[in-house]
C-alpha cells in the first residue's frame, strides 16, 4: 500500500456547540476517484472544506501525502499550529470545485483561468495566458476562451472553474457536488471533464448526489450521516445487499438510473 494522498485521522469539527464531524477515519488512496456520499446536513462539504483547509478542524489530523495539514497533535491531544507557510505550500497541492462556480463576472474564460497564475504564481502573461488556454483545451472549451461568465452556460461555466483549479497543477481535485446547480442535461459534459480526468490518473474526491458516477467511476465510496462515516468501500460493496438500513434509506432516496443498473 503506497501513502494516502490525504490520511483524515480522529476528525472532529464543531461549530461553537454543535459537534458536525465525530471523530472521521479516512484514507484516500492515491491516483483513484474516492467518491463521499451522504444526506444533507451530514458534514459532507465540511468534511472536504477540512481536507483543503478552508476550515479547521477541532481535533484530529489531516496528513496530505504524508505531511500533516494545520495542526500538529501530539498523543496527548495537545495541538499546534503549523507555520503559515508550511501549509500554504502543502494546501497548494489541493485544487477544489464547488458548486457555485464563483467566476469572475468581469473576466472572461480565459482571463478567469490565468488570473491567479499571472498575481499568485507571478508568470508572464504569456506563460499565463498559453497554460490557462491549454487548461481550456482540456475542458473542451477552446473556442469560449473570450467569453464571459454570462455568455457561457452553467456547464461551461462549472468547466471553466475546473480549468481555473487545473491550471494551478493540484495533485488532488476535490469537488464540492459540482453538478448540483446545473440543470440535468449540462451535468453529463461536467461529469465527463471529471471522468477524463480520473482516467489521468488524478486523486478525487468527489462529494456528488449522482450515484451512477459514484458507482460508474468512484474507486472508494464513502457514505457520511449525522457526522459520522458509516461505510467505506469498494462500489460494490455499496451496492450489495444487505446494506446498513441508513444507507438503503438513501440509496432509495436517490437512486439514479446508472446506479441502479448496477443494483
Ligand atoms: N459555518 C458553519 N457554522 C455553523 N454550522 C455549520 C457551518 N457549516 C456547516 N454547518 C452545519 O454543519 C452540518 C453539516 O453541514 P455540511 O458540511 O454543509 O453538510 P453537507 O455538505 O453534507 O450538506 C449542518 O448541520 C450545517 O448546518
Ligand atoms: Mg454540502
Amino acid at each position: 500500500m503506497s501513502l494516502p494522498a490525504i490520511a483524515v485521522k480522529n476528525l472532529v469539527k464543531q461549530f461553537g456547540e454543535t459537534t458536525v464531524l465525530h471523530g472521521i477515519d479516512l484514507d484516500i488512496p492515491q491516483g483513484k476517484v474516492s467518491c463521499l456520499i451522504g444526506p444533507s446536513g451530514s458534514g459532507k462539504s465540511t468534511l472536504l472544506r477540512c481536507m483543503a483547509f478552508l476550515e479547521e478542524a477541532t481535533r484530529g489530523t489531516i496528513t496530505i501525502d504524508g505531511e500533516v495539514l494545520g495542526f500538529s497533535e501530539s498523543a496527548q491531544g495537545v495541538r499546534e499550529r503549523l507555520p503559515a507557510a508550511t501549509n500554504r505550500a502543502i494546501r497548494s497541492r489541493i485544487g477544489m470545485v464547488f458548486q457555485q462556480f464563483n467566476l469572475w463576472p468581469h473576466m472572461t474564460a480565459l482571463g478567469n483561468v490565468s488570473e491567479a497564475l499571472k498575481t499568485v504564481h507571478k508568470m508572464s502573461r504569456k506563460d499565463a495566458e498559453d497554460l490557462a488556454m491549454a487548461q481550456l483545451v482540456k475542458v473542451g472549451l477552446e473556442s469560449r476562451a473570450g467569453h464571459y461568465p454570462a455568455q457561457l452556460s452553467g456547464g461551461q461555466q462549472q468547466r471553466v472553474a475546473i480549468a481555473r483549479a487545473l491550471a494551478l497543477k493540484p495533485k488532488i481535485m476535490l469537488f464540492d457536488e459540482p453538478t448540483s446547480s446545473l440543470d440535468p442535461e449540462l451535468t453529463g459534459e461536467v461529469l465527463n471533464v471529471m471522468r477524463d480526468l480520473a482516467a489521468e490518473g488524478m486523486t478525487m474526491v468527489v462529494v456528488s448526489h449522482e450515484i451512477g458516477f459514484a458507482a460508474t467511476v468512484g474507486q472508494q465510496i464513502s457514505f457520511l450521516d449525522q457526522g459520522k462515516l458509516l461505510f467505506t468501500g469498494a462500489p460494490s460493496d455499496v451496492f450489495r445487499k444487505p446494506r446498513n438500513p441508513r444507507l438503503e434509506q438513501f440509496l432509495d432516496t436517490y437512486l439514479d438510473r446508472g446506479a441502479s443498473m448496477l443494483v
